[in-house]
């Protein structure tokens, strides 16, 4: 199986947690694309949802496929999102934001009941950390910021490098809100909340790529088949 076969295989397990008339959120990457086209497929075929997209790429492919997307103020809550994740540990922490639309999937994520993450194997971590950290900041005073970040890093026991995120021709990367991401390689991040929540009393700084406490269930594509993992039991 290859990555790509292992990404679709979870998104189509994750299919089976979608009821007629719910409200969706779709995610943003790869994997989430896959289930979009999957839901896409069942949209086509007479199933009644609504989605909540959580980047303009998603919008657009949700919208190419015949989804109806419904605005999120325009309601209380979702039922599920479904979206993917760059790494995820024991505890269902994830690191999130390697397509840069963490903000719109933390915001989306949480204000659903459930949170279904599909990955693939290679996702599944100890402690997080290996995958740079996306940290989404305004371009206003953003070298600030940069530095606030590093001395913030510093505390909680942490370094390497920062970065601003390029686009493949070089340019800064733009969020879907017109910010910047600083990707901090800090290679193992072992109190993920403690991180989150310092990170964000930087002015500067918009959100964090940590999603700590969010998912309910990950569903993990790996070469002999699917498993459908809760979250734990405190
Ligand atoms: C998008 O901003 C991200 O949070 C993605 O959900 C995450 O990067 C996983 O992407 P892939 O499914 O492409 O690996």
């Amino acid at each position: 199986m290859t990555a790509d076969e292992m990404k679709r295989a979870a998104a189509a397990a994750a299919l089976e947690f979608v009821q007629p008339g719910m409200r969706l959120g779709l995610g943003t990457g790869s994997t989430a694309s896959w289930f979009v086209r999957l839901l896409g497929e069942k949209v086509a075929a007479g199933l009644d949802v609504v989605g909540v997209p959580t980047s303009e790429a998603t919008r657009d492919l949700a919208l190419s496929l015949g989804i109806r997307i419904i605005s999120l103020d325009d309601v209380a809550d979702l039922d599920i999102t479904v979206d993917g994740a760059d790494e995820f540990d024991p505890a269902f922490n994830m690191i999130k934001g390697g397509g840069g639309a963490l903000l719109r999937e933390k915001i989306v994520a949480s204000s659903s009941r459930r949170m279904i993450v599909i990955t693939d194997e290679s996702k599944r971590v100890q402690h997080l950390g290996a995958f740079p950290l996306p940290i989404e900041v305004v371009t206003f005073a953003a070298g600030t910021t940069l530095r606030a970040i590093a001395d913030v890093a510093r505390a909680n026991g942490l370094s390497g490098t920062l970065a601003f995120r390029q686009t493949k021709s070089g340019d800064r990367f733009v969020t879907d809100q017109g910010n910047w991401i600083v990707d901090a390689s800090f290679r193992q991040i072992l109190d993920p909340k403690a991180l989150a929540a310092s990170l964000l009393w930087i002015p500067g700084v918009v959100e964090t790529g940590l999603f700590v406490g969010l998912a309910s269930v990950i569903v993990v594509g790996s070469p002999d088949g699917i498993t459908v993992i809760d979250k734990p039991v405190k």
